[in-house]
């Protein structure tokens, strides 16, 4: 492994290439990698690289946001079969009907989605700047939230704007709900409870948090607001409330603390087609490149820059 390890690491710096990683990669793969975050983190990181190559550890969306914004670069994924089960869930087609059901809409989308439904849209958000972009559009106008349904009741609570949301869902948070949740409490009574806006669980939440005193160590984040939150925290234990790869780095910001996964069964396992050999074959072959045609990414850019501009 350590062999494999120092291949990689020497193909990296020859090609001038940079590691960007998911938080819910593996943790040999977060370990090598030069960056690991959350969706809107790589998106930064994959704007100011001055890397030649960018290897996204991550799903196909996010290699695609990263050609978007970087057209210039070539930007390489180690399995392009690492796909994401809520941004199949809606494709431009179904937006563009959507749209003409609703002519005077603002379209927001969630980065979860292909860079094709991202060319239909104003606004591009991730869970971490998601109410901020929200609350950046004019109370007058009318929304279009896709594709997921749980971070469009969250933010459409926090800010209290209306919206119509689309009927879509992540796979593996969408079974992360109330049955752990009202066990984890039980379990862990003292422990933050840190819940993805992407899970099940987390309308429910909302509402438990606002109703009991004692719930009030109930945080909803997008995963580096749980990194974030830990690292500013005295709590001593934890239960997390989404993809359990995100525990390999929490346990290194916070090795005296203890986490506990609300469900130890949320796997991507998009996420983890992502292997050590995968990324040495990558940078060998430089393989598979993702590139989004330039009529595409010519309007998926501007929600996108929208995005990063706000927040
Ligand atoms: P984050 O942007 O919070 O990392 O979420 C990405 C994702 O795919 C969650 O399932
Ligand atoms: Fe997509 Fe869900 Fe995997 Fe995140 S966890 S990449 S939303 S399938």
């Amino acid at each position: 492994m350590n062999d494999l390890i120092n291949e990689i690491l020497k193909l990296k710096k020859e090609k001038n290439a940079v590691i960007l990683a998911h938080n819910y990669q593996i943790a040999e793969i977060q370990d090598i990698a030069d960056f690991v975050g959350d969706s809107l983190g790589l998106s930064q990181q994959a704007a100011k690289t001055n890397a030649d190559i960018i290897v996204f550890c991550g799903v196909h969306f996010m290699a695609e946001t990263a050609s978007i914004i970087s057209p210039h670069k070539k930007v390489l994924i180690p399995d392009l079969n690492a796909g994401c089960s809520l941004a199949s869930t809606v494709n431009a087609q179904e937006l563009k009907k959507w749209k003409e059901e609703h002519p005077d809409y603002i379209v927001v989308s969630y980065v979860n989605t292909t860079a094709e439904v991202k060319a239909e849209s104003d606004y591009c958000v991730t869970s971490s700047n998601a109410v901020k972009v929200i609350n950046s559009i004019p109370v007058n106008k009318k929304i279009l939230f896709l594709p997921d349904k749980f971070l469009g009741m969250y933010v459409s609570t926090v800010t209290g704007r209306e919206m119509e949301i689309w009927n879509g869902a992540c796979h593996v948070h969408e079974k992360i709900g109330d049955i752990n949740f009202d066990n984890a409490k039980k379990s862990h009574p003292e422990a933050e409870f840190l819940i993805h806006p992407e899970c099940g669980c987390s309308s429910s939440c909302m509402v438990k948090s606002q109703l009991y005193f004692d719930c009030k160590n109930i945080h909803i984040f997008s995963t580096e607001g749980m990194i974030n939150f830990v690292r500013n925290s005295n709590a001593k234990e934890f239960v997390i409330a989404t993809e359990v790869g995100i525990l390999h780095r929490l346990k290194k910001v916070k090795p005296e603390a203890n986490f506990y996964p609300l469900s130890e069964n949320a796997i991507c396992e998009y996420m983890k087609m992502i292997t050590l050999e995968k990324l040495y074959n990558t940078l060998l072959y430089e393989q598979y490149e993702v590139k989004v045609p330039e009529e595409i990414a010519v309007k998926a850019r501007l929600p996108i820059e929208r995005m990063l501009s706000i927040a």
